[in-house]
């Protein structure tokens, strides 16, 4: 990831690369509905209910009112500025702003996203984390920042913490992300050192899927302390 300092901000190509994509429009990865595999598992995987949950590079996923409804305390993190004003205002929440550090920090309801780069979180700032929540998070990164992303993960959660993982996993030479493929083997080899895995189920997205791939799974994964 290449890095510069503007103005005595840190900025990479790859964080100007998603804004841009935002103000663009170009976010074909949003879903209108919440997630079913979230409201299949997730009560199971994390069934306190006063449980703090973390989504990493939330965009304006609906899924933390979900979250929210159940009664978790939501922490999302978001890069751009447009798309975290937008989840607010498309789900008719009015939305508290202050400034914590480098972070714009929007809230409403339960739900918190901090405006800024996820591996600037700190557990100073944003308080006890029990369990997350990542569809499209871990396949938005280059491969080569999946460990500074676990070690962002390991920082910021308690020691009992428990998530749910949806990834892609198809052929990596047919395709350069994001979203990139990770399969389960992957996802084993970079968090199995902090946590137990287990493959919940694993769709076949192959057919009529929009990258035109020869295979597209998705793996449903169960991570816990
Ligand atoms: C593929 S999208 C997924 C969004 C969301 N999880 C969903 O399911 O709709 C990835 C998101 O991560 C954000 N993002 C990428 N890198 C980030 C970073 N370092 N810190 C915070 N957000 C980031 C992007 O702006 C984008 O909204």
């Amino acid at each position: 990831m290449f890095e510069q300092h503007v103005r005595g901000c840190r900025v990479s190509d790859d964080n100007d690369a998603w804004i841009k994509r935002w103000e663009e429009g170009n976010t074909g990865f949003h879903q209108e509905e919440i997630n079913d595999h979230l409201i299949s598992h997730w009560e199971r995987i994390v069934p306190d209910r006063q449980s703090t949950v973390l989504v990493p590079l939330c965009g304006k996923s609906k899924d933390m009112l979900w979250l929210r409804n159940r009664g978790h305390r939501v922490v999302g993190a978001e890069l751009s500025d447009l798309a975290a004003r937008a989840f607010f205002l498309e789900n008719d929440l009015v939305a508290e702003e202050r400034q914590s550090g480098p972070f714009v920090v929007l809230s409403a309801g339960g739900i918190e996203i901090w405006v800024g780069d996820f591996f600037e979180l700190t557990p100073q700032r944003v308080g006890k984390l029990d369990a997350w929540y990542d569809r499209a998070a871990v396949v938005a990164l280059e491969p080569s920042v999946r460990q500074r992303y676990l070690a962002q993960l390991k920082l910021l959660l308690g020691s009992k913490a428990a998530g749910l993982m949806l990834t892609f996993d198809y052929p990596a030479e047919e395709r350069n992300g994001p979203p990139f493929s990770v399969s389960f083997q992957d996802v084993e080899q970079v968090f199995g050192e902090r946590f137990r895995l287990k493959l919940i189920d694993c769709v076949d997205l192959t057919e009529g899927n929009r990258w035109e791939l020869s295979r597209v799974w998705k793996p449903v994964i169960e991570l816990r302390s």
